[in-house]
């Protein structure tokens, strides 16, 4: 039994009483031999156990983990989602108090993921997008706020940061949080969002800073960490101004990137 081969560690699911063991050679990166040993578990239960990796960092979350965290999907997808809820709360609170919502705004969120910010959002705007690149998140979203949609206040749909499914200057306001690791290129997902802004509005971008990711040791070919420096040289490139750094307390370990269209 092996894991995937797609570059970095993997940590496959396990079933009943298996045990695995992996090892692999990666040329040219801090990732040079990995051994992965999976212990024997008890019958029935299905668990992640963490990988235990050499020359990597030894606490990395499983692969199988780390990519529903990048696109949720089916069963396991909406227990990340729901867990993802719950861990993100404030993260997401604060990105959205940055937003200063007005009644009358029109304001998008991208990589909704759970939805954790939705209610917020239409409790304070009048509409509502969400753009998500999960089919499944996009499912759920669409029943959880069928009755905003059917009143015309909302509308959810699957699509990249990187090619917005809207025209330009749709929006007041733009709010995304713990997206930017998967982000192809922060320039190809600022130049979008800056393209759907209406001129003077704004951007929310929330996320864990890269000394924070890089230390949880997420798989290198999954999540690429950003610096807030990386981030807010981005926004001025593809031409965003009045821009700031956020965080609610200076010890606070993640941060909000805020900038004007
Ligand atoms: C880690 S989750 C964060 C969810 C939520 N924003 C939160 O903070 O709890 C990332 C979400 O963004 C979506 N996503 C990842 N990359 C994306 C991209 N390039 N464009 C649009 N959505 C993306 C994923 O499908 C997933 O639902």
């Amino acid at each position: 039994m092996s894991g995937e081969k797609r570059g970095g560690a993997s940590c496959p699911l396990v079933r009943k009483n298996s045990v695995l063991v992996q090892r692999r050679v990666v040329e040219g990166d801090a990732i040079r031999s990995i051994d992965i040993f999976q212990p024997p578990v008890s019958r029935g239960e299905l668990i992640f156990k963490p990988c235990l990796i050499r020359n990597q960092e030894p606490n990395m979350p499983p692969r199988i983990i780390a990519r529903q965290l990048s696109r949720p999907k089916g069963a396991l997808g909406v227990l990340v989602a729901q867990l993802m809820n719950r861990g993100n709360a404030r993260m997401n609170a604060f990105a959205v108090r940055q937003l200063e919502l007005a009644a009358s705004d029109h304001v998008l969120e991208i990589g909704f993921g759970g939805g954790l910010t939705l209610p917020s959002l239409l409790e304070g705007a009048a509409y509502v997008a969400g753009v998500d690149r999960s089919p499944d998140m996009v499912r759920r979203a669409k029943s959880r706020f069928s009755e905003a949609m059917a009143a015309g206040r909302a509308n959810f749909c699957e699509g990249r940061v990187e090619a917005l499914p809207f025209g330009p200057g749709l929006f007041a306001k733009v709010c995304t949080v713990n997206t930017v690791y998967f982000w192809s290129a922060l320039g190809a997902g600022c130049a979008e969002i800056h393209r759907v802004l209406q001129p003077g509005g704004r951007v929310a971008i929330g996320f864990l800073p890269k000394e924070r990711m890089d230390q949880m040791g997420f798989p290198r070919d999954i999540f690429t960490s950003r610096s807030p420096d990386e981030v807010v040289a981005a926004l001025v490139q593809e031409g965003f101004n009045s821009i700031r750094i956020e965080r609610p307390e200076p010890a606070t370990p993640w941060n909000v990137v805020v900038a004007t269209r």
